[in-house]
């Protein structure tokens, strides 16, 4: 099992945007939108697609400046992409140890990889070039990617939507035992509520763009949270009326 090294919560950073307004030419897709991540915390933001998750997102990691508005940052920053975030010319191997190459020692850095490895399943394709994985096996390759060394904000778009259930299920859980160990500063973007509520310590619903919070739901339950525990249910429940998808808001039916 990954071991990884021991840090303390209060050595991981926060990540603050004010006020910050963002447009794509004429398409406005923030709208002095504030927003502060606690060290340590995991917040996710779930919205309606094209709300600009991935656009504070590429604000947060310093891919893209907004027009208007502040952003503080300080650490290392690991972003897993929404789409395709390997280096195709790189293989499996290549690409996790792009994280660990301030690791010196190499009996280290080689059990580390291993580690990652035997993390994300894929051993045996560890000499494979991501156009000979699947898109799920990619999306582990990226996890493992982040993950490898050390880093104090994790930004992740849809880490898990490409893979099935049951992958998808066992990644979270690991995510959250691996953050146990190595806390980190996490925004996470989802579609998928059940894991908006087993993740979050806190989850933000945006509205449609340009994006606003609309509702801001504070998760008090322990990590690991099982899909049948009470807080996770009521936090589904919540960000289910928040985005208009209960069937008793539903004019259809
Ligand atoms: N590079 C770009 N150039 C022009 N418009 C863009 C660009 N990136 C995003 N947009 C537009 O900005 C809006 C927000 O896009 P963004 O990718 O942030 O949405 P999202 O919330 O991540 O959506 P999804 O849930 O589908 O991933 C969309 O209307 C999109 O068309
Ligand atoms: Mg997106």
């Amino acid at each position: 099992m990954y071991a990884g090294v021991m840090k303390d919560k209060s050595s991981v950073n926060r990540l603050v945007l004010e006020n910050v307004s963002h447009s794509y030419g004429a398409v406005a897709v923030l709208n002095h939108l504030s927003l502060v991540v606690n060290p340590g915390e995991i917040v996710v933001l779930v919205g309606p697609s094209g709300c600009g998750k991935t656009t504070i997102l590429n604000l947060l990691s310093g891919h893209i400046e907004p027009m208007s508005g502040s952003i503080q940052r300080e650490g290392v920053i690991r972003t897993v992409y929404q789409h395709d975030g390997l280096f195709p010319w790189l293989t499996v191997l290549e690409n996790i140890s792009i994280g660990l190459r301030s690791l010196k020692d190499a009996t280290q850095r080689e059990k580390e990889l291993r580690e990652l490895l035997e993390l994300i399943h894929l051993e045996g394709f560890e000499h494979h070039y991501p156009h000979q994985l699947s898109g799920g096996m990619k999306q582990r390759v990226e996890l493992a990617r982040v993950l490898a060394g050390d880093s104090d904000i994790l930004l992740m778009d849809e880490p898990f939507s490409a893979l099935d259930y049951q992958t998808r299920l066992r990644m979270r859980h690991e995510l959250v035992r691996l953050l146990k160990e190595r806390p980190r500063t996490v925004v996470f973007v989802t579609h998928d509520i059940e894991e908006a509520a087993q993740l979050a310590d806190r989850v933000l619903v945006l509205s449609n763009r340009p994006a606003t919070i609309s509702h801001e739901l504070q998760i008090n339950a322990q990590r690991p949270r099982d899909l049948t525990d009470n807080a996770v249910i009521e936090a589904m429940t919540a960000i289910l009326k928040e985005l208009g998808l209960q069937t008793s808001d539903r004019n259809d039916v």
